[in-house]
C-alpha cells in the first residue's frame, strides 16, 4: 500500500506542517508533494501575498516610483479574499483565486515578483493574510509554506522545516522555471530579483524570515528531490508516531 493511502484511511492524528525558507529554495515543491502523499491540504502562502500585489497593481495602488499607495490599499483589504481551487490541475498546482478569479498565471509574472516584497512588509496586509491562513489551518491536516509560518502563523505547528539553499542556485532554479514557461529573461535580472527579495524578507520589521527555534533545517542546495522527500517523509512519520505514543 502506498503512503498516501495509509494516512488517508487510518485515523492517525492530523498535524500542521510549516515549511519556511528563502524564495526559490524548492520549499513549495516539497510542501506540495508532502501534502499529496499524506492526503493533506497544501497552502502556498506566498501566492496570497502575490494575489494582494496583483490587486494593488490592477487598482493603481503602485506609485510610479514602485512604492505602494498604502493609504489606498489598507481600506480595501477587507474586500480582498484569497483562496485556492479545491482540486489541483494536471501540473499538480491548485490555482490561486483572488475574489473568486483564477489569477495563477498572472501572480507568477516577474512584474508581480518585483512588487510583492513592499506589499508583504505592510503590517495590515500581513494581519489580513495571517488571519486567512490560520482559518485554513483550523482543522489541521495542512502543509503550508512561506516565510513566517513556523514563527507567526502557526507557532505551535507540530512539524516545522526551514529550507536553505545558496543564492546562485536559487536564482538558477527560478530562471529555469521562468524560461521553461517561455519568458525571455536574462539570468542577471532574475538573480537581482531573488537577491533583493532576500534582503527585504530578512530585514523587514514585521515577521522577518527567520528559522523557528524548533524547526529542522534542510540544506536543499546539493541533494536530489528524492532525497529531500525521503528526509521530509521520515520526519513526518516520526512526528505522527510521537503524537500517537503520547496520546
Ligand atoms: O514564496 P514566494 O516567492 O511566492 O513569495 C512571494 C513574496 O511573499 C516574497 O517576497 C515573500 C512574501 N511572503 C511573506 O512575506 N510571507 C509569507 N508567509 C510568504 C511569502
Amino acid at each position: 500500500m502506498i503512503m498516501e493511502e495509509i494516512y488517508e484511511i487510518t485515523d492517525a492524528p492530523k498535524i500542521i506542517v510549516a515549511i519556511d525558507g528563502y524564495s526559490s529554495s524548492g520549499k513549495s515543491t516539497m510542501a506540495r508533494e508532502l501534502a499529496k502523499r499524506v492526503g493533506y491540504i497544501y497552502i502556498d502562502s506566498g501566492a496570497m501575498y502575490r494575489a494582494v500585489t496583483l490587486y494593488a497593481m490592477r487598482n493603481g495602488m503602485i506609485n510610479p516610483d514602485g512604492s505602494v499607495n498604502v493609504e489606498a490599499l489598507i481600506p480595501k483589504l477587507s474586500d480582498i479574499y484569497v483562496d485556492f481551487e479545491p482540486v489541483a490541475h494536471e501540473d499538480g498546482v491548485q490555482h490561486t483565486l483572488l475574489n473568486g478569479e483564477d489569477v495563477e498565471k498572472e501572480i507568477r509574472s516577474l512584474e508581480v515578483s518585483n512588487h510583492v516584497s513592499p506589499i508583504a512588509v505592510i503590517p495590515e496586509v500581513r494581519e489580513r493574510m495571517v488571519a486567512i491562513q490560520q482559518e485554513f489551518g483550523r482543522e489541521k491536516g495542512i502543509v503550508m509554506d512561506g516565510r513566517d509560518i513556523g514563527t507567526t502563523v502557526f507557532p505551535d505547528a507540530e512539524l516545522k522545516v526551514f529550507v536553505v539553499a545558496g543564492l546562485h542556485e536559487r536564482a538558477r532554479r527560478r530562471w529555469r522555471e521562468l524560461t521553461q514557461k517561455g519568458l525571455d529573461i536574462r539570468f542577471e535580472e532574475v538573480y537581482e530579483n531573488v537577491a533583493e527579495r532576500d534582503r527585504i524578507d530578512t530585514t523587514r520589521e514585521v515577521s522577518p524570515l527567520t528559522k523557528a527555534e524548533d524547526a529542522y533545517e534542510l540544506d536543499n542546495g546539493a541533494i536530489t528531490h528524492e532525497e529531500q522527500m525521503e528526509w521530509l517523509m521520515r520526519l513526518f512519520q516520526q512526528t505522527i508516531e510521537k503524537l500517537e505514543n503520547e496520546g
